[in-house]
């Protein structure tokens, strides 16, 4: 069996390779019920991801400050010491553990991918889009691959005014929500000389009025928990371009980008950070008739200097940075991740 020193941070990466046992560092002053809420986390990713019985934990160092003496103690109480880690510090800049996030458009695509991102990196998700059994699949999967807690809860965003009741249940069924992340999304093509009112409110309804009532909301329930909360909403390469045939697409999204902006100089008072990203041209299901038709396909590729399509898991280190404490002096701002696209311009 294999005993490892890591740092409370650390040791939640080293459970996907399924060590035998794992000492949580922890600060000597560290709080008793921060400590205790990390080990029994940590306990049930054990059993659930390494299946391993045998588990010891012991508060001896600061994580930052391993040190010989440390390690040799740690060997007496392990009684042998194979793997030393250091270097918690850094990692804990963007670690999520004991923050939950929802995640809006998690039922397929981006949305998905940035939900088991932020798992990845220990938060609690909530995934919310309008195809249950999408919801059902994401959530078995972020569980038994991640070891965190997460929940599919269907709902339409384009029902605006049911939004704010919504988010008060999701608070009800799973406790705080530290993170919002806006990326339910729609595209509607046609001629701008031609779209219907309809066709336009729709677009604008799911992309943006849905995200600024879900950020109200979001609001309202950080001000009454008194803790500072973080908003990520996902743009476009459309917050500064434009296309035909997408009018509506491209106001809500330069839209969300102003909103962003106000909501980062309004709610600054409130250590609410609001940031966006801006995706280039990512393969999904929303991009695949675009990907398909091979002209559209060629201008994508000459067009991104980097000469290919995006993954959405490339989207993750961006969303964790302004999620995390690595994040806590950036808001208002956009983040483009699109292979160079806007660089071109
Ligand atoms: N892919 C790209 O190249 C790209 C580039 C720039 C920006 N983006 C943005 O990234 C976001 C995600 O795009 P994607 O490519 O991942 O698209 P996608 O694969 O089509 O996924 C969209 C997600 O939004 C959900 N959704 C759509 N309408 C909804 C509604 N009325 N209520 C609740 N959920 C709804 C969908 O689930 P249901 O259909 O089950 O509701 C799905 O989970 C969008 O905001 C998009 O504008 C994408």
């Amino acid at each position: 069996m294999l005993h490892i020193l890591a740092s409370a941070a650390l040791q939640f990466s080293l459970l996907p390779f399924g060590y035998g046992q794992i000492l949580l560092v922890a600060a000597r002053d560290a709080v008793p019920e921060v400590f205790d809420q990390l080990y029994a986390l940590s306990q049930r990713q054990l059993f659930q991801l390494a299946k391993v019985r045998c588990h010891r934990c012991c508060i001896i160092a600061k994580p930052d400050s391993v040190s010989k003496s440390v390690f040799l103690r740690t060997q007496r109480l392990a009684g042998g010491v194979d793997l030393w880690f250091t270097g918690g510090m850094d990692r804990a800049l963007f670690d999520l553990l004991g923050r939950t996030a929802l995640v809006t458009g998690a039922g397929r695509g981006i949305g998905l991918a940035l939900a088991r991102g932020l798992a990845d990196h220990g938060a609690d998700v909530v995934l919310v889009a309008r195809t249950a059994e999408q919801l059902e699949a994401g959530k078995r999967r972020i569980e038994d691959e991640t070891g965190r807690k997460a929940w599919g809860l269907p709902f339409d965003l384009s029902n605006t005014a049911g939004v704010a009741p919504f988010f008060d249940r999701v608070v009800e069924e799973v406790g705080a929500v530290d993170i919002l992340v806006n990326c339910a999304g729609v595209n509607l093509r046609g001629t701008t000389e031609d779209v219907a009112p309809e066709t336009f409110r729709r677009v604008m309804d799911v992309n943006l009025t849905a995200a600024l009532m879900l950020s109200q909301a979001f609001c309202r329930h950080r001000k009454q928990v008194s803790r500072p909360g973080r908003i990520i909403n996902i743009g476009s390469l459309l917050c500064q371009a434009a296309r035909a045939t997408i009018a509506a697409y491209t106001c809500s999204k330069t839209g969300l980008l102003g909103l962003t902006k106000t909501l980062a100089v309004e709610w600054a008072k409130y250590d609410i950070n609001v940031n966006a990203i801006g995706p280039g041209y990512i393969d999904t299901e929303l991009t695949a008739p675009l990907k398909a038709d091979a002209n559209f396909d060629r201008w994508v590729l000459t067009n991104t200097p980097l000469g290919r399509w995006g993954r959405p898991g490339e989207l993750v280190g961006v969303a964790v940075l302004l999620a995390s404490q690595a994040g806590d002096f950036i808001t208002g701002q956009i983040f483009y991740v699109d292979g160079g696209w806007t660089a071109l311009l």
